[in-house]
């Protein structure tokens, strides 16, 4: 749960769904995840794979402030997956821990978790996280980092001074 509820959007990145060819199975996944995890959930979008889309839209959205951004999808590699040379293109301090974590966890689940080219980083006050695109690793990346990041958001949103100080940790 993250303690303060925060804000946060959802980006599914598919050439097909944003067509209406097929459905987006992942975005919907996310959104129920992230609402029961407290987050308000006030922006979902479907975009094709397309790196100047993906940037304006990432780019809007941290515009108006909202606190996390997920994306799911285009982190392979398809010639058309282009989501973490957007997210790269768009931040001003990449956050290489939380896909580090994710790829970690997801390697004990399947060998293929290394494929993902998925980054994450800081836009301002938003923590913009790619994600893959099937709906089950979508979940399972997830979950692995979901609660540092509100300890993450607290801390790029203003609220927390000290870490070690809120861990209870003795300074020397
Ligand atoms: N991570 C987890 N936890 N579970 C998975 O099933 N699939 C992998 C990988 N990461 C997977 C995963 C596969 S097969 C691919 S190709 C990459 O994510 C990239 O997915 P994307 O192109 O849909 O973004």
């Amino acid at each position: 749960m993250c303690d303060e509820k925060y804000t946060a959007a959802v980006i599914t990145v598919s050439d097909r769904a944003s067509r209406g060819e097929r459905e987006d199975g992942s975005g919907p996944v996310l959104v129920d995840l992230l609402r029961a995890r407290g987050y308000e959930v006030v922006y979902t979008r479907i975009v094709p794979d397309e790196r100047d889309v993906i940037e304006r839209v990432l780019t809007d959205v941290a515009a108006s402030d909202v606190a996390l951004v997920l994306t799911t999808g285009g982190t392979g590699f398809s010639p058309r997956d282009v989501t973490p040379e957007a997210t790269a293109a768009v931040c001003e301090r990449m956050a290489p821990g939380i896909p580090e974590a994710m790829r970690a966890a997801s390697m004990a689940i399947t060998p293929r978790a290394c494929l993902s080219r998925e980054a994450a980083g800081i836009r301002g006050r938003t923590l913009i996280v790619n994600l893959p695109g099937s709906p089950k690793a979508a979940r399972e990346n997830i979950e692995a980092v979901i609660d540092p990041i509100a300890h993450g958001l607290r801390i790029l949103r203003g609220g927390v001074a000290d870490c070690a100080a809120e861990a209870g940790v003795a300074r020397p």
